[in-house]
Protein backbone atom coordinates (compact mmCIF):
# COMPACT_ATOMS: atom_id res chain seq x y z
CA UNK A 1 0.00 0.00 0.00
CA UNK A 2 1.04 3.46 -0.25
CA UNK A 3 0.69 4.89 2.99
CA UNK A 4 4.08 3.89 4.26
CA UNK A 5 5.51 7.36 3.95
CA UNK A 6 6.36 8.81 7.62
CA UNK A 7 5.16 7.73 10.67
CA UNK A 8 5.56 9.22 14.60
CA UNK A 9 7.27 6.61 17.31
CA UNK A 10 4.16 6.68 18.90
CA UNK A 11 2.23 5.36 15.56
CA UNK A 12 5.23 2.98 14.70
CA UNK A 13 4.99 1.52 18.53
CA UNK A 14 1.12 0.86 17.46
CA UNK A 15 0.86 0.24 13.82
CA UNK A 16 1.58 -3.39 12.36
CA UNK A 17 2.72 -3.87 9.10
CA UNK A 18 0.56 -7.05 8.70
CA UNK A 19 -2.52 -4.23 10.07
CA UNK A 20 -1.61 -2.21 7.10
CA UNK A 21 -1.32 -5.05 4.47
CA UNK A 22 -4.76 -6.32 5.61
CA UNK A 23 -6.44 -3.15 5.34
CA UNK A 24 -5.14 -3.06 1.44
CA UNK A 25 -5.99 -6.52 0.58
CA UNK A 26 -9.39 -5.94 2.02
CA UNK A 27 -9.34 -2.13 -0.33
CA UNK A 28 -8.43 -4.50 -3.46
CA UNK A 29 -10.90 -7.12 -2.62
CA UNK A 30 -13.62 -4.66 -3.14
CA UNK A 31 -12.14 -2.58 -5.13
CA UNK A 32 -13.37 -2.40 -8.28
CA UNK A 33 -12.20 -1.00 -12.00
CA UNK A 34 -13.96 2.48 -12.03
CA UNK A 35 -12.78 5.49 -9.88
CA UNK A 36 -16.16 7.41 -10.12
CA UNK A 37 -18.91 5.89 -10.10
CA UNK A 38 -21.24 8.39 -9.52
CA UNK A 39 -21.86 9.91 -13.51
CA UNK A 40 -22.72 6.31 -14.40
CA UNK A 41 -25.18 6.18 -10.64
CA UNK A 42 -27.28 9.87 -12.11
CA UNK A 43 -27.43 8.13 -15.78
CA UNK A 44 -28.96 5.28 -14.10
CA UNK A 45 -31.60 6.77 -11.50
CA UNK A 46 -32.77 8.79 -14.40
CA UNK A 47 -32.94 6.22 -17.09
CA UNK A 48 -32.58 2.25 -15.88
CA UNK A 49 -33.90 2.77 -11.82
CA UNK A 50 -33.85 -1.20 -12.21
CA UNK A 51 -31.15 -2.62 -13.40
CA UNK A 52 -31.16 -6.73 -14.59
CA UNK A 53 -27.78 -7.43 -12.93
CA UNK A 54 -25.57 -6.40 -10.38
CA UNK A 55 -23.72 -3.42 -11.43
CA UNK A 56 -21.09 -4.11 -8.66
CA UNK A 57 -19.76 -7.08 -10.77
CA UNK A 58 -19.94 -4.69 -14.33
CA UNK A 59 -17.28 -2.49 -12.10
CA UNK A 60 -14.96 -5.73 -11.72
CA UNK A 61 -15.58 -5.75 -7.68
CA UNK A 62 -16.42 -8.91 -5.36
CA UNK A 63 -20.26 -9.15 -4.39
CA UNK A 64 -22.23 -11.25 -2.63
CA UNK A 65 -24.57 -12.19 -5.53
CA UNK A 66 -22.45 -13.53 -7.35
CA UNK A 67 -21.04 -15.55 -4.76
CA UNK A 68 -25.04 -17.26 -4.71
CA UNK A 69 -26.83 -20.03 -6.21
CA UNK A 70 -27.44 -18.90 -9.68
CA UNK A 71 -30.39 -16.53 -9.54
CA UNK A 72 -31.94 -13.33 -10.70
CA UNK A 73 -30.52 -10.17 -9.49
CA UNK A 74 -31.41 -6.44 -9.73
CA UNK A 75 -29.96 -3.14 -8.84
CA UNK A 76 -31.72 -0.68 -7.41
CA UNK A 77 -30.48 2.98 -8.15
CA UNK A 78 -33.52 5.23 -6.73
CA UNK A 79 -33.56 6.44 -2.84
CA UNK A 80 -37.11 5.27 -2.37
CA UNK A 81 -36.65 2.36 -3.85
CA UNK A 82 -33.67 1.37 -1.52
CA UNK A 83 -35.43 2.79 1.42
CA UNK A 84 -38.39 0.77 1.01
CA UNK A 85 -36.29 -2.62 1.23
CA UNK A 86 -34.18 -1.52 4.35
CA UNK A 87 -36.87 -0.55 6.12
CA UNK A 88 -38.82 -3.66 5.52
CA UNK A 89 -36.75 -6.91 6.72
CA UNK A 90 -39.51 -9.20 6.23
CA UNK A 91 -40.20 -9.13 2.61
CA UNK A 92 -36.11 -8.29 2.19
CA UNK A 93 -34.17 -10.60 4.14
CA UNK A 94 -30.72 -10.96 4.85
CA UNK A 95 -30.63 -14.46 5.96
CA UNK A 96 -28.25 -15.84 3.21
CA UNK A 97 -25.65 -14.17 3.94
CA UNK A 98 -25.68 -16.76 6.52
CA UNK A 99 -23.86 -18.97 3.10
CA UNK A 100 -21.33 -16.28 2.16
CA UNK A 101 -20.92 -13.24 3.89
CA UNK A 102 -18.87 -12.81 7.19
CA UNK A 103 -21.55 -14.98 9.47
CA UNK A 104 -20.28 -17.91 7.44
CA UNK A 105 -16.71 -17.40 8.91
CA UNK A 106 -18.31 -17.05 12.57
CA UNK A 107 -20.01 -20.12 13.71
CA UNK A 108 -23.08 -18.01 11.91
CA UNK A 109 -23.17 -15.19 14.74
CA UNK A 110 -23.41 -11.88 12.50
CA UNK A 111 -26.04 -9.66 13.02
CA UNK A 112 -25.81 -8.59 9.35
CA UNK A 113 -26.46 -12.34 8.36
CA UNK A 114 -29.80 -12.55 10.99
CA UNK A 115 -33.79 -12.11 10.25
CA UNK A 116 -36.66 -12.01 12.36
CA UNK A 117 -36.46 -12.89 16.15
CA UNK A 118 -32.92 -14.02 16.47
CA UNK A 119 -31.98 -10.49 15.46
CA UNK A 120 -33.87 -8.29 17.62
CA UNK A 121 -33.09 -10.48 20.01
CA UNK A 122 -29.45 -10.31 19.64
CA UNK A 123 -29.84 -6.62 19.35
CA UNK A 124 -31.83 -6.42 21.82
CA UNK A 125 -29.28 -7.62 24.23
CA UNK A 126 -26.38 -5.27 22.62
CA UNK A 127 -28.40 -1.97 22.84
CA UNK A 128 -28.67 -1.13 26.28
CA UNK A 129 -24.91 -1.47 25.95
CA UNK A 130 -24.28 1.32 23.30
CA UNK A 131 -26.92 3.84 25.30
CA UNK A 132 -26.37 7.47 25.16
CA UNK A 133 -25.22 7.32 28.83
CA UNK A 134 -22.93 4.69 28.51
CA UNK A 135 -21.50 6.37 25.42
CA UNK A 136 -21.05 9.98 27.19
CA UNK A 137 -18.63 7.87 29.90
CA UNK A 138 -17.02 6.05 26.91
CA UNK A 139 -16.56 9.45 25.14
CA UNK A 140 -15.12 11.28 27.77
CA UNK A 141 -12.90 8.77 29.39
CA UNK A 142 -11.78 6.24 26.87
CA UNK A 143 -12.15 7.45 23.22
CA UNK A 144 -10.97 11.40 23.78
CA UNK A 145 -7.75 10.45 25.77
CA UNK A 146 -6.84 7.85 23.58
CA UNK A 147 -7.72 9.79 20.26
CA UNK A 148 -6.24 12.97 22.04
CA UNK A 149 -2.98 12.00 24.04
CA UNK A 150 -2.13 8.62 21.80
CA UNK A 151 -2.60 9.86 18.59
CA UNK A 152 -2.74 13.84 17.72
CA UNK A 153 -0.78 14.99 20.36
CA UNK A 154 2.46 13.03 19.17
CA UNK A 155 2.28 14.16 15.92
CA UNK A 156 1.95 18.15 16.11
CA UNK A 157 5.74 18.97 16.27
CA UNK A 158 6.56 16.97 12.97
CA UNK A 159 4.15 19.27 11.10
CA UNK A 160 3.42 16.57 8.31
CA UNK A 161 1.93 13.33 8.77
CA UNK A 162 0.29 10.83 6.63
CA UNK A 163 -3.64 10.61 8.15
CA UNK A 164 -4.52 6.72 7.09
CA UNK A 165 -1.13 5.82 8.55
CA UNK A 166 0.04 7.48 11.24
CA UNK A 167 -3.65 8.17 12.73
CA UNK A 168 -6.95 6.37 10.71
CA UNK A 169 -5.61 2.80 10.45
CA UNK A 170 -4.87 2.16 14.25
CA UNK A 171 -7.00 5.10 16.14
CA UNK A 172 -10.53 2.82 15.60
CA UNK A 173 -8.66 -0.16 16.48
CA UNK A 174 -7.29 1.31 19.53
CA UNK A 175 -10.60 2.72 20.57
CA UNK A 176 -12.54 -0.36 20.06
CA UNK A 177 -10.99 -2.73 21.77
CA UNK A 178 -10.20 -0.66 24.62
CA UNK A 179 -13.83 -0.05 24.60
CA UNK A 180 -14.40 -3.90 24.66
CA UNK A 181 -12.34 -4.13 27.58
CA UNK A 182 -9.80 -5.89 26.05
CA UNK A 183 -5.96 -4.64 27.41
CA UNK A 184 -3.44 -2.33 25.96
CA UNK A 185 -1.08 -4.59 24.53
CA UNK A 186 -0.25 -3.17 20.84
CA UNK A 187 1.53 -6.46 19.42
CA UNK A 188 -1.98 -8.45 20.51
CA UNK A 189 -3.96 -5.72 19.37
CA UNK A 190 -2.46 -5.70 15.82
CA UNK A 191 -3.03 -9.50 15.84
CA UNK A 192 -6.51 -9.15 16.73
CA UNK A 193 -7.26 -6.53 14.16
CA UNK A 194 -5.39 -7.83 11.02
CA UNK A 195 -7.35 -11.00 11.92
CA UNK A 196 -10.68 -8.79 11.75
CA UNK A 197 -9.85 -7.70 8.69
CA UNK A 198 -8.85 -10.84 7.24
CA UNK A 199 -12.42 -12.42 8.17
CA UNK A 200 -13.92 -9.40 6.20
CA UNK A 201 -11.78 -10.17 3.54
CA UNK A 202 -12.51 -13.65 3.29
CA UNK A 203 -15.88 -12.58 1.28
CA UNK A 204 -14.57 -13.15 -1.54
CA UNK A 205 -14.21 -16.02 -3.94
CA UNK A 206 -10.63 -16.83 -3.48
CA UNK A 207 -10.82 -19.99 -1.79
CA UNK A 208 -7.09 -19.03 -0.01
CA UNK A 209 -9.09 -15.88 1.06
CA UNK A 210 -11.92 -17.96 2.45
CA UNK A 211 -9.25 -20.67 4.55
CA UNK A 212 -7.03 -17.28 5.82
CA UNK A 213 -10.74 -15.88 7.16
CA UNK A 214 -11.70 -19.36 8.79
CA UNK A 215 -8.32 -19.47 10.32
CA UNK A 216 -8.32 -16.23 11.54
CA UNK A 217 -12.28 -16.27 13.04
CA UNK A 218 -10.80 -19.08 15.11
CA UNK A 219 -7.87 -17.04 16.50
CA UNK A 220 -10.28 -14.05 17.18
CA UNK A 221 -12.76 -16.79 19.19
CA UNK A 222 -9.95 -17.97 21.01
CA UNK A 223 -8.34 -14.70 22.12
CA UNK A 224 -11.83 -13.39 22.87
CA UNK A 225 -12.72 -15.81 25.03
CA UNK A 226 -9.47 -15.85 27.15
CA UNK A 227 -10.22 -12.37 27.49
CA UNK A 228 -14.01 -12.70 28.48
CA UNK A 229 -12.98 -15.07 30.65
CA UNK A 230 -10.22 -12.42 32.51
CA UNK A 231 -12.98 -9.80 32.76
CA UNK A 232 -15.61 -12.15 34.69
CA UNK A 233 -12.84 -13.23 36.94
CA UNK A 234 -12.18 -9.57 37.74
CA UNK A 235 -15.27 -8.75 38.78
CA UNK A 236 -18.40 -7.09 37.44
CA UNK A 237 -18.59 -3.75 38.09
CA UNK A 238 -16.18 -2.82 34.70
CA UNK A 239 -18.08 -0.20 32.03
CA UNK A 240 -16.35 -1.97 29.50
CA UNK A 241 -18.87 -3.61 26.79
CA UNK A 242 -17.43 -7.00 27.78
CA UNK A 243 -18.01 -6.43 31.50
CA UNK A 244 -21.54 -4.91 30.35
CA UNK A 245 -22.42 -8.16 28.99
CA UNK A 246 -21.57 -10.66 31.64
CA UNK A 247 -23.56 -8.48 33.68
CA UNK A 248 -26.84 -8.24 31.31
CA UNK A 249 -29.17 -10.80 31.17
CA UNK A 250 -31.50 -12.75 28.94
CA UNK A 251 -35.22 -14.19 29.36
CA UNK A 252 -33.70 -14.78 32.87
CA UNK A 253 -30.60 -15.87 32.51
CA UNK A 254 -27.18 -14.56 32.20
CA UNK A 255 -25.34 -14.96 29.29
CA UNK A 256 -22.25 -17.85 29.02
CA UNK A 257 -18.68 -16.54 28.13
CA UNK A 258 -19.17 -18.57 24.49
CA UNK A 259 -21.74 -16.30 23.89
CA UNK A 260 -20.69 -12.86 25.38
CA UNK A 261 -17.31 -14.21 23.08
CA UNK A 262 -19.55 -14.45 20.09
CA UNK A 263 -20.68 -11.29 20.71
CA UNK A 264 -17.87 -9.30 20.96
CA UNK A 265 -16.18 -11.24 17.76
CA UNK A 266 -19.24 -10.45 15.42
CA UNK A 267 -18.67 -6.51 16.44
CA UNK A 268 -14.89 -6.43 15.35
CA UNK A 269 -14.22 -6.68 11.87
CA UNK A 270 -17.55 -3.82 11.55
CA UNK A 271 -15.74 -1.55 14.00
CA UNK A 272 -12.53 -0.62 12.33
CA UNK A 273 -11.89 -0.13 8.80
CA UNK A 274 -15.45 1.27 8.15
CA UNK A 275 -14.03 4.20 10.60
CA UNK A 276 -10.65 4.09 8.95
CA UNK A 277 -12.09 4.79 5.80
CA UNK A 278 -15.13 7.26 6.91
CA UNK A 279 -12.30 9.37 8.63
CA UNK A 280 -9.88 9.60 5.76
CA UNK A 281 -13.14 10.50 3.35
CA UNK A 282 -14.30 13.32 5.96
CA UNK A 283 -10.71 14.90 6.00
CA UNK A 284 -10.09 14.73 2.03
CA UNK A 285 -13.40 16.17 1.43
CA UNK A 286 -12.86 18.82 4.15
CA UNK A 287 -9.27 19.58 3.22
CA UNK A 288 -10.52 19.79 -0.43
CA UNK A 289 -12.41 23.16 0.59
CA UNK A 290 -10.15 25.33 3.23
CA UNK A 291 -12.40 27.74 3.91
CA UNK A 292 -15.11 25.09 4.74
CA UNK A 293 -12.36 23.97 7.12
CA UNK A 294 -11.86 26.90 8.52
CA UNK A 295 -15.71 27.77 9.26
CA UNK A 296 -15.91 24.50 10.81
CA UNK A 297 -12.39 25.15 13.12
CA UNK A 298 -14.26 28.25 14.44
CA UNK A 299 -17.34 26.56 15.20
CA UNK A 300 -16.95 22.88 15.99
CA UNK A 301 -21.15 22.62 16.01
CA UNK A 302 -20.41 21.79 12.57
CA UNK A 303 -18.71 18.60 13.25
CA UNK A 304 -21.78 16.46 13.28
CA UNK A 305 -23.28 17.98 10.26
CA UNK A 306 -20.08 17.51 8.36
CA UNK A 307 -19.60 13.90 9.16
CA UNK A 308 -23.12 13.25 8.18
CA UNK A 309 -22.59 14.74 4.99
CA UNK A 310 -19.76 13.18 4.08
CA UNK A 311 -21.22 9.61 5.16
CA UNK A 312 -24.64 10.54 2.82
CA UNK A 313 -22.46 12.13 -0.11
CA UNK A 314 -19.32 9.51 0.11
CA UNK A 315 -20.52 6.39 2.01
CA UNK A 316 -17.94 3.66 2.59
CA UNK A 317 -20.14 0.85 2.32
CA UNK A 318 -21.63 1.74 -0.83
CA UNK A 319 -23.78 -1.31 -1.76
CA UNK A 320 -26.14 -3.38 0.71
CA UNK A 321 -27.69 -6.65 -0.43
CA UNK A 322 -31.23 -8.43 0.47
CA UNK A 323 -32.97 -11.57 -1.04
CA UNK A 324 -37.19 -10.95 -2.28
CA UNK A 325 -39.00 -13.18 0.26
CA UNK A 326 -42.30 -12.24 -2.34
CA UNK A 327 -43.24 -11.50 -5.54
CA UNK A 328 -42.76 -7.73 -5.88
CA UNK A 329 -42.41 -5.18 -8.55
CA UNK A 330 -40.13 -1.37 -8.84
CA UNK A 331 -40.75 1.13 -10.65
CA UNK A 332 -42.90 -1.40 -12.95
CA UNK A 333 -40.58 -4.22 -13.14
CA UNK A 334 -41.69 -7.61 -11.23
CA UNK A 335 -38.94 -8.80 -9.11
CA UNK A 336 -39.44 -12.63 -8.49
CA UNK A 337 -39.16 -14.35 -4.55
CA UNK A 338 -36.31 -15.61 -4.46
CA UNK A 339 -33.94 -13.01 -6.53
CA UNK A 340 -31.33 -10.99 -4.92
CA UNK A 341 -31.51 -6.90 -5.03
CA UNK A 342 -27.91 -4.62 -5.09
CA UNK A 343 -29.05 -2.00 -3.54
CA UNK A 344 -26.61 1.25 -4.69
CA UNK A 345 -26.83 3.06 -1.42
CA UNK A 346 -24.21 5.58 -3.03
CA UNK A 347 -26.74 6.13 -6.01
CA UNK A 348 -29.66 6.47 -3.77
CA UNK A 349 -28.06 9.23 -0.99
CA UNK A 350 -27.25 11.15 -3.88
CA UNK A 351 -30.70 11.04 -5.77
CA UNK A 352 -32.39 14.74 -6.73
CA UNK A 353 -35.99 13.82 -5.92
CA UNK A 354 -34.94 13.79 -2.06
CA UNK A 355 -31.14 15.95 -1.58
CA UNK A 356 -31.57 18.73 -4.08
CA UNK A 357 -28.38 19.06 -5.76
CA UNK A 358 -27.48 15.85 -4.16
CA UNK A 359 -23.77 15.55 -6.57
CA UNK A 360 -22.45 18.63 -4.32
CA UNK A 361 -21.17 18.54 -0.59
CA UNK A 362 -22.74 20.71 1.14
CA UNK A 363 -23.07 20.64 4.82
CA UNK A 364 -25.79 23.44 5.15
CA UNK A 365 -28.31 21.39 3.06
CA UNK A 366 -31.59 20.51 5.11
CA UNK A 367 -31.15 17.01 7.14
CA UNK A 368 -32.90 14.20 5.87
CA UNK A 369 -32.46 10.19 6.21
CA UNK A 370 -29.56 8.87 4.65
CA UNK A 371 -28.49 5.57 4.01
CA UNK A 372 -24.19 5.58 4.71
CA UNK A 373 -24.88 3.74 8.52
CA UNK A 374 -27.58 1.88 6.50
CA UNK A 375 -31.48 1.98 7.68
CA UNK A 376 -34.17 0.19 9.24
CA UNK A 377 -33.77 -2.86 11.41
CA UNK A 378 -29.77 -3.36 10.31
CA UNK A 379 -28.93 0.04 10.91
CA UNK A 380 -25.10 0.13 12.06
CA UNK A 381 -25.11 -0.24 15.84
CA UNK A 382 -21.93 1.17 16.44
CA UNK A 383 -23.34 4.74 14.52
CA UNK A 384 -22.71 6.82 17.58
CA UNK A 385 -19.27 5.47 18.83
CA UNK A 386 -18.13 6.18 15.39
CA UNK A 387 -19.14 9.21 14.91
CA UNK A 388 -17.60 10.13 18.53
CA UNK A 389 -14.69 8.68 17.41
CA UNK A 390 -14.34 10.79 14.15
CA UNK A 391 -15.66 13.95 15.83
CA UNK A 392 -12.96 13.61 18.68
CA UNK A 393 -10.23 13.04 16.20
CA UNK A 394 -11.19 16.34 14.16
CA UNK A 395 -11.81 17.91 17.18
CA UNK A 396 -7.86 17.67 18.33
CA UNK A 397 -6.46 18.12 15.02
CA UNK A 398 -8.28 21.39 14.84
CA UNK A 399 -7.18 22.44 18.56
CA UNK A 400 -3.59 21.13 17.77
CA UNK A 401 -3.05 21.43 14.40
CA UNK A 402 -3.06 25.52 12.79
CA UNK A 403 -3.25 25.68 9.37
CA UNK A 404 -3.82 22.06 8.58
CA UNK A 405 -3.89 21.59 4.67
CA UNK A 406 -2.75 18.78 2.04
CA UNK A 407 0.84 18.58 1.80
CA UNK A 408 1.30 20.29 -1.97
CA UNK A 409 4.80 17.60 -1.96
CA UNK A 410 2.16 14.46 -2.62
CA UNK A 411 -0.38 14.12 -4.78
CA UNK A 412 -3.93 15.01 -3.76
CA UNK A 413 -5.57 11.85 -2.15
CA UNK A 414 -8.62 10.20 -4.32
CA UNK A 415 -11.62 8.96 -2.74
CA UNK A 416 -12.42 5.72 -4.89
CA UNK A 417 -13.37 1.88 -4.53
CA UNK A 418 -16.69 0.39 -5.82
CA UNK A 419 -17.48 -1.31 -2.84
CA UNK A 420 -15.78 0.11 0.18
CA UNK A 421 -14.62 3.49 -0.53
CA UNK A 422 -11.70 6.04 0.73
CA UNK A 423 -8.65 7.22 -0.07
CA UNK A 424 -5.51 5.59 0.38
CA UNK A 425 -3.35 7.66 1.78
CA UNK A 426 -3.49 11.54 2.92
CA UNK A 427 -0.94 13.91 3.03
CA UNK A 428 -1.17 16.95 5.45
CA UNK A 429 1.54 19.78 6.54
CA UNK A 430 0.32 22.39 9.19
CA UNK A 431 2.66 24.64 11.29
CA UNK A 432 4.34 22.52 13.94
CA UNK A 433 3.59 23.13 17.49
C1 LIG B 1 -18.00 5.11 10.26
C2 LIG B 1 -18.02 3.85 10.64
C3 LIG B 1 -19.10 2.88 10.30
C4 LIG B 1 -19.87 2.77 9.16
C5 LIG B 1 -19.82 3.64 7.92
C6 LIG B 1 -20.76 1.64 9.35
C7 LIG B 1 -21.70 1.24 8.42
C8 LIG B 1 -22.65 0.26 8.66
C9 LIG B 1 -23.73 -0.09 7.76
C10 LIG B 1 -23.98 0.57 6.41
C11 LIG B 1 -24.44 -1.08 8.33
C12 LIG B 1 -25.71 -1.73 7.78
C13 LIG B 1 -25.51 -3.15 7.32
C14 LIG B 1 -26.77 -3.74 6.65
O1 LIG B 1 -27.77 -3.07 6.47
O2 LIG B 1 -26.71 -4.91 6.25
C15 LIG B 1 -23.80 -1.39 9.58
C16 LIG B 1 -24.20 -2.38 10.45
C17 LIG B 1 -23.49 -2.74 11.56
N1 LIG B 1 -22.45 -2.06 12.15
FE1 LIG B 1 -21.56 -0.41 11.42
N2 LIG B 1 -20.51 1.11 10.58
C18 LIG B 1 -19.53 1.83 11.21
C19 LIG B 1 -19.00 1.63 12.46
C20 LIG B 1 -19.35 0.61 13.31
C21 LIG B 1 -18.84 0.38 14.62
C22 LIG B 1 -17.85 1.31 15.34
C23 LIG B 1 -19.41 -0.76 15.09
C24 LIG B 1 -19.25 -1.44 16.43
C25 LIG B 1 -19.12 -0.87 17.56
C26 LIG B 1 -20.30 -1.25 14.07
C27 LIG B 1 -21.05 -2.41 14.15
C28 LIG B 1 -22.04 -2.74 13.26
C29 LIG B 1 -22.88 -3.94 13.40
C30 LIG B 1 -22.75 -5.00 14.48
C31 LIG B 1 -23.78 -3.93 12.34
C32 LIG B 1 -24.87 -4.95 12.04
C33 LIG B 1 -26.19 -4.43 12.56
C34 LIG B 1 -27.34 -5.34 12.21
O3 LIG B 1 -27.28 -6.06 11.23
O4 LIG B 1 -28.31 -5.30 12.98
N3 LIG B 1 -20.25 -0.39 13.00
N4 LIG B 1 -22.72 -0.54 9.77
Amino acid sequence: MSQTATTTVAADAKRSDSVGDDFARVSATFSGNVDNPFPIYRERRANMPVMVGDIVTEFGSVTFTTMQKPRPVYTLFRYHDVMSVLKDAKNFSSGFLMETGMASFMDGFALTAMDGDAHRQARGLLQPCFAPDVLKNWRLNRIQPVIREEFVAPLVSRGKAELVADMALMFPIRVIYDLMGFPNEPESLSKFASAALRILGGISPDPEAKKAAMVAAKELYDSTLKIVQARRAAGLDGDDLISRLIRSSFEGSSLTDHQITMFTRMLLPAAAETTTRTFSTLMTLLLERPELLERIRADRSLISKAIDESVRYEPVATFKVREVQNDSVFQGIAIPKGSLLSLCVASANRDDEVFEDGDTFNIDRTTRMAFGFGFGPHMCVGLFIAKAEIEVALNAMLDMMPDLRFDPDYPRPVIRGIQLRGPEAVHVVWTPQ
